[in-house]
């Protein structure tokens, strides 16, 4: 679960609120309705401005009654929590395939209740987010969003069910079965895809929340990428968005999003270079309980990832023997080309998904390759990228979404 320690944060960033109101692009509402955007006609889905009955009324979503998943889950049952998130908890249930009517357990499907615990207009705003994003988008690695339901003060999600729960508990959660290098790989894949799928120029969305407990995985090990609160519409062309309010969750967030609140696709690519940095190493983004030094994972590992002799130093104990040198240096290589402190410098979500087919399908380039002389075409500035250092610091230990400065 990404949220230990209970409530989220709320603030805003002064200067970067300043810039806003010059800016061509106003920063959408995390539900992706505003009054005013400056999108070009030649946007695609779904970046559409709805109002909330439009996006309700988006005809493939079940609207269920409070009473329809309170019978569905047994009541909120305890025994039936699935884990627990910033948003609330997610419970387990069954309904009947057709008709949606709640079954007892093990007769018809299974469902994910998420249900919103917290009051407020953020809550509502991420709750109509994700029915508006996820009520659009239909792709195999994104998870199934089957209905809601909207009843005075109750706000609730129902998702199809994962089996395998999140990459989070996966790789974290002790005494948890440890998931082997082809299937880290495997979802590290899957999720790449469904971020590639989001930067598509069709699609054109900013994720903004990537991290472990949001990629859920099927029984097949399909990664499936959940929670779309914090998602915007991603901006035409080489703009970003300049964020009045800085929301992620911290040592996911790309440092120039951190430091001026502009959102790019780019900071979509950085949450995931940690992300595969976390499968590769076993380590949690920020961990204060590891030694001093070592409680920002990317600070500690970025030295040790460019130096094929010294990545092993970095690699989770737990997959020894798993892989070859030559494809652990690859994998490290796109891990740290998705966190150069430079947005320009990561490669597209496209070039992540390419690199690691590669690397499913064994063709691992030349083992000697060293990371100095792996530099790649920057496909919007057309300049070639080499490797800088981060100062970003963060740490803040508990890795839920919430507003990122106080
Ligand atoms: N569709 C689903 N199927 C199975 N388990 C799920 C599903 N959706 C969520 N879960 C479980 O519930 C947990 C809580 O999810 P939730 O998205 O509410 O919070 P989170 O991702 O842990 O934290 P945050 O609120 O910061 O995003 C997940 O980590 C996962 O283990
Ligand atoms: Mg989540």
């Amino acid at each position: 679960m990404g949220n230990c320690c209970g409530a989220r944060f709320k603030a805003e960033i002064h200067n970067v609120s300043a810039s806003v109101a010059s800016s061509k692009y106003v920063s959408k509402d995390a539900s992706g309705l505003s009054a005013s955007s400056s999108k070009g006609s030649s946007a695609s889905v779904p970046p559409t401005v709805r109002s909330e009955g439009e996006i309700l009324q988006s005809s493939s979503l079940k609207s269920f009654s409070f009473g329809d998943l309170k019978s569905a889950t047994r009541n909120f049952r305890p025994d039936s929590v699935l884990g627990e998130g910033g948003f609330g908890s997610v419970y387990k249930g069954w309904i009947d395939e057709l008709t949606f009517v709640a079954t007892k357990p093990g007769t018809g499907i299974v469902i994910a209740v998420k249900r919103l615990n917290q009051e407020g207009y953020q809550g509502h705003k991420e709750w109509l987010a994700e029915v508006n994003y996820l009520g659009q988008l239909d792709h195999p690695n994104l998870v199934k969003l089957i209905g809601y339901c909207l009843e005075d003060e109750q706000r609730l999600l129902v998702y199809e069910f994962m089996p395998r729960g999140s990459l989070e508990n996966h790789l974290f959660r002790r005494g948890s079965f440890s998931l082997s290098w082809k299937l880290r790989m495997k979802v590290a894949l899957g999720a790449a895809k469904g971020l590639a799928f989001l930067h598509s120029d069709q699609v054109r969305v900013i994720y903004r929340d990537f991290k472990t407990s949001n990629v859920l995985l099927d029984s097949n090990y399909n990664a499936k990428l959940s929670d779309f609160g914090l998602a915007k519409d991603g901006p035409t062309g080489d703009k970003s968005h300049v964020s009045t309010r800085v929301m992620g969750t911290y040592g996911y967030a790309a440092p120039e999003y951190l430091a001026t609140g502009h959102l790019t696709a780019k900071s979509d690519i950085y949450s995931f270079g940690v992300v595969l940095l976390e499968m590769l190493s076993g380590r949690r983004a920020i961990d204060k309980n590891r030694p001093p030094g070592e409680h920002i994972l990317v600070d500690w590992a970025r030295p040790y990832l460019s130096n094929k002799r010294r990545i092993l130093r970095v690699l989770d104990t737990r997959i020894e023997g798993q892989y070859s040198l030559g494809e652990a240096f690859k994998a490290a290589t796109i891990a740290l080309q998705c966190l150069s402190t430079e947005a320009k410098f990561r490669p597209t979500m496209g070039e992540v998904v390419l690199a690691l087919e590669d690397l499913q399908n064994n063709r691992v380039s030349d083992p000697n390759t060293k990371i100095q002389d792996i530099s790649y075409k920057d496909h919007n500035s057309g300049k070639v990228g080499t490797e800088k250092t981060n100062n970003a610091k963060a740490s803040y230990p508990r890795p839920s979404a919430s507003l990122l400065f106080s």
